[in-house]
């Protein structure tokens, strides 16, 4: 059986941190391409990346190039291809130049990868995969937007690091939006079975909800230059292993919602069931009344800024 092909447009800080996860996991031979000018730096960390090899045993070929036509035939396709923002900006504020970005890469993974299953994660995140479907073409359950899986994940940590408990223990579901709006459901949120609720107070508990909605902004300013790229690459793997693995598993996405919670036409961060079909099934989780009020209100924001889009 041949290897797995996963390639990643795009080779700045979040491509190359999925190169190497990706080649560490022997998740498949891994491409990584980005602007002509920026060809010899992803050459570069491609060989760096095959001289790393032999530390670990791995047999997974890596590539840098500007050249579409080396990711033809690829299983899996993540798009960090675009800008990301400095202190003060909103992921909003990127919508222009990254959507011309992302209209040039549509049209060659069309061309090229017309099977991959495709993970977006460029900024905005929920207007850019919206871009992507409709310049590509692909059919649904072949497109998804990260951005869940690395706001779940903050929300975890943040509640790790409340509690005192181990992150393996906490699970829990941010829902929306990529951005402010975004609705982490505390009331469903637990640490080894027990409701959250129980393990702390109401105003800490509100406390970690707005530090999850900004968590981004936190690092971006802390950064300085440009935006958080070990999460957010770990987020993009762990979706790209349920497809590869056939793992079914309830990942926090942006996926096509046509009818789903109320939301038509819209990709907005949903629990996506994740296998080799690509996105499987969207999960309706009972809300309530705030909750689908604050749902509400992140599903108009993204229809606002896809809007923007005239696509
Ligand atoms: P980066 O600037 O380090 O890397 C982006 C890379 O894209 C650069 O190497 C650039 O040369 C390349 N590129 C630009 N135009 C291209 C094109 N037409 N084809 C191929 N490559 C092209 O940025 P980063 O930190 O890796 O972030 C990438 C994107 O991901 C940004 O838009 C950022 O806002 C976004 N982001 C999203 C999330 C999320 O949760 N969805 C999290 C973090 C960052
Ligand atoms: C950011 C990423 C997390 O812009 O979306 O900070």
């Amino acid at each position: 059986m041949s290897r797995k092909k996963i390639s990643l447009i795009g080779g700045g800080q979040i491509g190359q941190i999925l190169a190497l996860i990706s080649a560490q996991k022997e998740l498949g031979d891994v491409v990584i391409l980005d602007i002509p000018d920026f060809e010899g730096p992803v050459q570069g960390k491609a060989l760096d990346l095959m001289e790393m090899r032999p530390l670990e045993g791995l047999d997974v070929n890596i590539k840098g190039t500007s050249n579409y036509a080396d990711i033809a035939d690829s299983d899996v396709i993540i798009i960090t291809a675009g800008v990301p923002r400095k202190p003060g900006m909103s992921r909003d504020d990127l919508l222009d130049i990254n959507l011309k970005i992302i209209s040039h890469v549509a049209e060659n993974v069309k061309k090229y990868a017309p099977n991959a299953f495709v993970i977006v994660v460029s900024n905005p995140l929920d207007a850019i995969v919206y871009a992507f479907y409709k310049v590509s073409g692909f059919a649904k359950n072949k497109i998804i937007g990260m951005a869940g899986a690395l706001d779940s994940s903050r929300f975890k940590a943040f509640i790790a690091m409340e509690t005192g408990y181990s992150t393996q223990d906490v699970s829990c579901l941010v829902l929306g939006g990529h951005g402010d709006t975004m609705v982490p459901l505390t009331r469903l949120a637990t640490v080894g079975g027990v409701p959250v609720a129980e393990l702390l107070d109401a105003e800490t508990l509100a406390a970690i909800e707005k530090r999850t909605r900004m968590a981004g902004g936190e690092i971006v300013k802390l950064l300085g230059n440009g935006s958080a790229f070990f999460s957010p690459a770990q987020s993009a793997i762990e979706m790209a292993e349920s497809f590869l693995m056939d793992k079914k598993r309830i990942i926090p996405c942006a996926g096509l919602c046509e009818g789903e919670y109320g939301i038509n036409g819209l990709f907005i961060g949903v629990p996506c069931v994740i296998g080799a079909g690509g996105i499987e099934k969207i999960i309706e989780v009972e809300l309530n009344d705030d909750e689908k009020a604050a749902l509400k209100v992140t599903a108009d924001h993204v229809a606002a800024v896809v809007a923007e889009t005239k696509l």
